[in-house]
C-alpha cells in the first residue's frame, strides 16, 4: 500500500491528525496492535481543555461532546480542611470540560470509519524501516495473518508512552528527559451522586486525593498511594474511610459512597524525547512526551501537537519547507504543560521524605496561589489551555 502518512498509532493522537490530514485532502493508513475494543475499555482521564473541545466540534469529530460534556467553570483546591475554590470563568473567561477520553476515542475511531478513513486496529509485529529513506515504511501483520507493508511520504510515530517509532532517532541525535515520583494514584470508579459540583483536588497529611466525576451515578476518584502498592489489599470499606480520612474538615465535607466498580495503580512520570522530528520521522503526543496526571493535560497536549502536525504536513505538501517548525513549536507547549503538571504534582503531593518544614511550606504555597489573584490567574490558565500556537 501507498499512502502520504503512515501513523503508528490509533489513540487520540494517531486518529486526530489522520481525520485533520483528510480534511486537508491528505491520504493516510493508521495501525494499532491494541483491538478497538481494547483501547475502548481502557479507564483514562475524564478532563479536556476548552480548545480540544472546539477542535473536536469545529473539525467535525463530534456534538456528543457539547451535549454529552459538562462544562466546568473552576476547581476546588482543598486544604487544611477547608475548600478554596479556583474560579476559571471569572479569571480568564474559560472552562474545562468533563468528558471521558474514552468518548474522545470512541467520536474519534466513529468520524474515521464514517469518513472511510483507513485504520487498522489489532495488527501484530509492527516494524517501521527505511525511516531516513524518501519512502519509510511500516510493516505488519493483518488480524487475519496476511502481512503488509504501508509506503509513505512522512512516518508518525503516534505510539503512546512506549513508542518503538522514538526509538528510531539514533542515540547520539535524542535527549529524553525524565523525572521519576516516589508515589502512584490509586484510582477508583464508584456508582455513587457526585459529592461535589466541581472537581477537588485536595492536599492533607496523609496525601494528595482527587475527588472528579463521570456521570450523575459515576464517579471517577484517585488518592496518592505507593508505586507498588496492591489493589486486593484495598476493600471498599478501606478505600473510603482513606479516602474520607484525606478531604475531612471543620465544613464536614463527606463522600456519597457506593459500590467500588474498578480498582487501578496508575503509575507515572514526568518524560520529553527530543528531538520529536528525524528525518521523514515525526513524533506525536505520549511518544514524546508524559506528564503526571495532576492537571489532566496528556490528551490536550496529544491533540495540540497534532494540529500543529497536521497543519505543517498539509503546507509541506504544498511545497513549503517547514517541517523544521514542527519540534519547537510543539515543544514550546509541551515543556510549558511538563512545568504546570509538575508544579500541581509536586504542590498537592505528600513526599515520603517530607518533614513538617516541607508540610507547612506547602500549605503556604496554596494560601499564596488561592489568595492571590496572581497566583489563581496562572494556575486557572494553564488548566483550561494555553491559547493555540503558545
Ligand atoms: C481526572 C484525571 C486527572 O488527572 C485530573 O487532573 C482530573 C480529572 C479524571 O480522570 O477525571
Amino acid at each position: 500500500t501507498r499512502t502520504q502518512v503512515g501513523i503508528v498509532g490509533g489513540g487520540p493522537a494517531g486518529l486526530m491528525l489522520s481525520h485533520l490530514l483528510a480534511l486537508a485532502g491528505i491520504d493516510s493508513v493508521v495501525v494499532d496492535r491494541r483491538t478497538r475494543w481494547e483501547i475502548e475499555n481502557t479507564v483514562r482521564a475524564g478532563i479536556l481543555e476548552d480548545d480540544s473541545v472546539r477542535l473536536l466540534v469545529e473539525t467535525g469529530v463530534s456534538d456528543r461532546v457539547h451535549r454529552e460534556g459538562i462544562a466546568h467553570d473552576g476547581i476546588v483546591l482543598r486544604y487544611g480542611g477547608e475548600s478554596h475554590r479556583i474560579d476559571f470563568k471569572g479569571l480568564v473567561g474559560a472552562a474545562s470540560w468533563l468528558y471521558p477520553q474514552t468518548d474522545v476515542f470512541v467520536d474519534l475511531a466513529n468520524a474515521r470509519a464514517r469518513d472511510g478513513g483507513d485504520v487498522r486496529f489489532g495488527v501484530a509485529r509492527t516494524r517501521v524501516v527505511d525511516v531516513m529513506s524518501d519512502q519509510p515504511g511500516i510493516l505488519f501483520t493483518a488480524p487475519d495473518g496476511v502481512e503488509h507493508e504501508v509506503r509513505c511520504d512522512y512516518l508518525v510515530g503516534a505510539d503512546g508512552s512506549h513508542s518503538m517509532c522514538r526509538l528510531e532517532v539514533p542515540e547520539s541525535l535524542r535527549q529524553h528527559y525524565v523525572r521519576e515520583y516516589p508515589f502512584a494514584w490509586f484510582g477508583i470508579l464508584t456508582e455513587a451522586p457526585k459529592s461535589a459540583p466541581e472537581l477537588i483536588y485536595t492536599h492533607s497529611p496523609r496525601g494528595f486525593a482527587l475527588i472528579s466525576q463521570r456521570t450523575d451515578t459515576l464517579q471517577r476518584m484517585y488518592f496518592q498511594c505507593d508505586p507498588d502498592e496492591d489493589t486486593d489489599a484495598w476493600s471498599d470499606d478501606r478505600i473510603w474511610s482513606e479516602l474520607q480520612a484525606r478531604v475531612a474538615g471543620p465544613d464536614g465535607l463527606t463522600l456519597h459512597e457506593g459500590p467500588i466498580t474498578s480498582k487501578t495503580v496508575l503509575r507515572f512520570r514526568s518524560f520529553v524525547a527530543e528531538p520529536m522530528r528525524h528525518g521523514r520521522l515525526l513524533l506525536a503526543g505520549d511518544a514524546a512526551h508524559t506528564v503526571p496526571p495532576t492537571g489532566a493535560k496528556g490528551l490536550n497536549l496529544a491533540l495540540a501537537d497534532v494540529r500543529v502536525l497536521a497543519e505543517l504536513l498539509e503546507r509541506t505538501f504544498a511545497g513549503q519547507d517547514v517541517l523544521d517548525e514542527y519540534g519547537p513549536r510543539a515543544l514550546a507547549r509541551v515543556w510549558k504543560a511538563q512545568h504546570f503538571s509538575y508544579w500541581m504534582t509536586s504542590m498537592l503531593h505528600t513526599h515520603p521524605e517530607a518533614n513538617a518544614f516541607d508540610l507547612r511550606r506547602q500549605l503556604g504555597e496554596l494560601n499564596a496561589v488561592t489568595t492571590s489573584t496572581a497566583g489563581s490567574t496562572y494556575l486557572a490558565e494553564s488548566y483550561t489551555g494555553w491559547p493555540t500556537g503558545r
